[in-house]
């Protein structure tokens, strides 16, 4: 029993994980989106089930094939991917790398709006989005013990993800720059910045793809150290 939880450390241990952009519709043919890529997201799914979690990926529309042994739940709009989310609790840990869109487009618009000659350009009037990460850490039933976001800035990184932090209520936040200049965002590598209630760690320059193996090994070692006491 032992050498197989060496294998599969998480078994037995259930996530959630969002990852991609958000389309957030203007009308049947055109929507508001992110550069996200859902590399990220994608990558902590992989990690979390190779380490033997059950874990559901919900993801908004992304290039990327659906990660081996993981269960994929597709989505467009932040209220879809919210719905999800709720659909697949409980869970043990949710991590939210998903770039949802902060606002949608105030129309329902079920024709593709069309240029009228001698009309005005239209006007988009944008709403505030649900904020999945804040709802699943705020929640009162099914709480996962363990809420992971991530900070997306482009300047003072780590004075806003410790707000970040504390505003949205989750447990950890893993803050990375984005900006143009660090070729992040639809990019290969990343660099984060682990910030939990405790404190705060530096991580090198890395791969999104051993960000993510190192973010699955903490979250191992959060059961790990959990279930010792
Ligand atoms: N997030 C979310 N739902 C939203 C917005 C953000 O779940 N509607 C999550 C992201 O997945 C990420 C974290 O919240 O884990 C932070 O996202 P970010 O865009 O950095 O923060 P915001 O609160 O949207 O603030 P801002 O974009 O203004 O910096
Ligand atoms: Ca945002």
């Amino acid at each position: 029993e032992n050498a197989f939880k060496g294998e599969l450390p998480l078994k037995g241990i259930k996530a959630l994980v969002t990852s991609g952009p958000t389309h957030e519709p203007i009308d049947p043919v055109r929507y508001l989106a992110n550069r996200s890529s859902g590399k990220q997201g994608y990558a902590i799914a992989t990690a979390l089930a190779r380490l033997g979690a059950e874990t559901v990926l919900v993801s908004g529309p992304t290039n990327l094939s659906p990660p081996p042994g993981v269960t994929v739940k597709n989505v467009e709009t932040a209220r879809e991917m919210l719905a999800a989310c709720e659909a697949s609790l409980p869970v043990d840990v949710a991590v939210c790398a998903a770039a949802v869109a902060d606002w949608r487009v105030d129309i329902d618009a079920t024709q593709k709006i069309k240029k009228e000659p001698g009309a005005s350009t239209p006007e988009l009037r944008l709403v505030e989005n649900p904020d999945i990460l804040a709802t699943i850490s705020h929640l009162t039933t099914n709480r996962p013990s363990l809420v992971v976001g991530f900070a997306a800035e482009t300047e003072k990184v780590i004075e806003h993800a410790v707000a970040k932090r504390a505003r949205k209520g989750c447990d950890w936040i893993v803050a990375n720059d984005v900006s143009p200049e660090t070729g992040v965002m639809g990019g290969e590598l990343n660099t984060v910045h682990l910030i939990t209630r405790d404190g705060q760690e530096d991580w090198p320059l890395l791969p999104k793809q051993a960000v993510a193996e190192r973010l699955a090994r903490r979250i191992l070692a959060h059961f790990t150290d959990r279930d010792k006491n």
